[in-house]
């Protein structure tokens, strides 16, 4: 995990570009354990999440880390990835804004789901394969995407497996903006800057009451 900070913004980026920013365990650790120390810290106003390379976002949970996991097994990785990662993400009391640079896939989508908002590079393809997998996108993102582009679309997301472009994922509400991706993090900083502005103790109690609305 690599993080930049900068007038009150911090930059995260996934760094295994190698396998696609793939979500192990270890790479599920580090990045919780980052959020709670970022959320702590005052200088910090905004979060802006992204994946390493010119391919991926995220391309899911590490497939290579479960492909042999019994249900008991499943069920522990998918409730420890919950409660470390992606319910942190959408309770930080700062916002969290997923710069999708490309393939947004499984546990990747899961993450870019449960961030407050989404600007995604015109490369991007997202979707949840999970079902070819023969398992169910496992960090919540059974809600998150019904929350986000309603309960029809993400029936069919989920149930074909099939992979969405960035206009696509636009139009249905799954990103709040869609640029080339050499803006993609310009167009990060535009929204950054404006938050940096505003109420923290606001900022923080409106994400709360959001998010309250939906549990
Ligand atoms: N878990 C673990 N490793 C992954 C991964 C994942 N979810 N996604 C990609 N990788 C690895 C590949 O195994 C490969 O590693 P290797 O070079 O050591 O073999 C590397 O990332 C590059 O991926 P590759 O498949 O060669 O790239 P591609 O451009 O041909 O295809 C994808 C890109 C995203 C279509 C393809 O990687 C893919 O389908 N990934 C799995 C997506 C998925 O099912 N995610 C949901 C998991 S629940």
């Amino acid at each position: 995990l690599l993080v930049n900070f900068e007038n009150g913004i911090a930059v995260l980026t996934i760094n295994r570009p190698d396998k696609l920013n793939a979500l192990n365990i270890e790479t599920i650790t580090e990045l919780g354990n980052c959020l709670d120390a970022l959320d702590q810290d005052s200088n910090v106003k905004v979060l802006i999440l992204t994946g390493s390379g010119e391919k991926a976002f995220v391309a899911g949970a590490d497939i290579s880390e479960f492909a042999h996991f019994d249900l008991e097994n499943g069920k522990k990785l998918s409730g420890d990835g919950q409660h470390k990662l992606f319910d942190r993400v959408e309770k930080m009391t700062k916002p969290v804004i997923a710069a999708v640079n490309g393939f947004a896939l499984g546990g990747g989508l899961e993450l870019a789901s449960a961030c407050h908002i989404r600007v995604v590079s015109d490369n991007a393809k997202m979707g949840f394969p999970e079902v070819s997998l023969g398992v169910i996108p496992g960090y919540g993102g059974t809600q998150r995407l019904a929350q986000l582009v309603g309960k029809g679309k993400a029936f069919e997301m989920i149930i074909s497996a099939d992979m969405i472009n960035a206009q696509d994922a636009y139009k249905w509400g799954l990103a709040n903006y869609v640029t080339t991706q050499e803006e993609l993090l310009n167009k990060c900083f535009e929204i950054t800057n404006k938050i940096a502005s505003k109420s923290p103790t606001a900022i923080k109690t409106a994400i709360k009451v959001i998010n309250a609305g939906y549990n």
